[in-house]
């Protein structure tokens, strides 16, 4: 019997190549309504997805054939791993495959913000020359905090080793492992919040979806300090972030990802301190690639031999 495998959110052509050389039939459907997957999703052993396609309770309910569920990246928060277990229907994803685009896209947010790099941008190319009001501020010095200290953390402190900075971390897991870092601080939530002058989410999204920040953890923030979060979108309360940085609680944010995507409309739209992209820290060609083949190269492994890699 030939395996069929279906890609539904768009990624690099890699994994489609890595399916035909295993000999296993894929599809490329992306866009899908929920609707629509239910309706196919019968045809299909596997299903392959980015961010984009929500694997929910419904699909994976009305799935006869379903095995695996592949995520090409790390996050798995649109997956509905409690039904996919309940049906024995393995999913995995692909750490470590894009941690370096992570975290290389989570500097350059830092620097921009600090630079002012966007409005300078817009100003130039304005005509504007404002040589006299533009002032950014340097990294040299600073105190980082990382919340969460996985892969994208590790990776961001080794591109700031050159910076001077100090970095601290708030980490449940960070202890076991804080002699193989001997430059990091292990601190309370309380205490990077308001001694750290950049604060850089690295962690999962609570399990009952609570914002791990809001307005009365913002108010313990520095009065210059900047938020940056390249992790998940419900980790801050967006509508307490914006009234922090309106009421100059904070000085500026720069957000990859939101609480709802994607993000066609969002109380940070406009606000002139907030720096935004949309969920592109991951999109590099470098990153889709390894992230494309890892998941491609799993789940085949899966399907014909029944071996389990990065399983969730
Ligand atoms: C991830 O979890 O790996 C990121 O959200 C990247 C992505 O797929 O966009």
């Amino acid at each position: 019997m030939k395996f069929k495998v279906l890609i539904s959110d768009s990624m690099s052509n890699v994994a489609q190549k890595t399916f035909e050389q295993n000999n296993i039939q894929c599809d490329i459907k992306t866009d899908l309504s929920e609707e629509k997957i239910i309706e196919i999703i019968n045809d299909y052993d596997a299903l392959i997805v980015r961010s984009a396609t929500k694997v929910t309770k419904n699909i994976i309910e009305s799935s006869n054939n379903l095995k695996i569920i592949g995520r090409a990246g790390a996050g798995v928060d649109n997956i509905d791993l409690i039904s996919a277990k309940a049906k024995n229907i393995i999913v995995m994803n692909t750490p470590g495959g894009n941690t370096n685009a992570t975290a290389e896209h989570t500097l350059a947010l830092i620097l921009s913000l600090l630079r002012k790099i966007p409005y300078a941008n817009e100003s130039t190319h304005q005509g504007k020359w404002e040589k006299k009001k533009i002032k950014g501020q340097e990294l040299s010095n600073k105190v980082i905090g990382l919340i969460g200290f996985g892969n994208v953390a590790i990776r961001l402190t080794q591109l700031l080793d050159g910076f001077n900075m100090e970095f601290q971390t708030y980490s449940k897991s960070f202890s076991n492992r804080k002699e193989k870092y001997p430059k990091i601080k292990n601190v309370s939530f309380d205490e990077i919040l308001k001694t750290s002058d950049i604060i850089s989410f690295h962690c999962k999204s609570s399990k009952n979806g609570e914002p791990l920040i809001k307005f009365d953890q913002l108010k313990m923030m520095k009065l210059n300090s900047i938020i940056i979060n390249t992790a998940r979108g419900n980790i801050i309360d967006e509508n307490d972030l914006n009234k922090a940085l309106n009421e100059n609680i904070i000085s500026g944010a720069a957000i990859d990802v939101y609480s709802n995507e994607p993000a066609k409309d969002n109380i940070l739209f406009n606000n002139p301190k907030i720096l935004l992209t949309p969920h592109i820290a991951a999109s590099t060609n470098e990153a889709q690639i390894i992230v494309a083949k890892m998941i491609a190269e799993q789940v085949s492994e899966y399907l014909i031999s029944g071996n389990i890699i990065n399983n969730v």
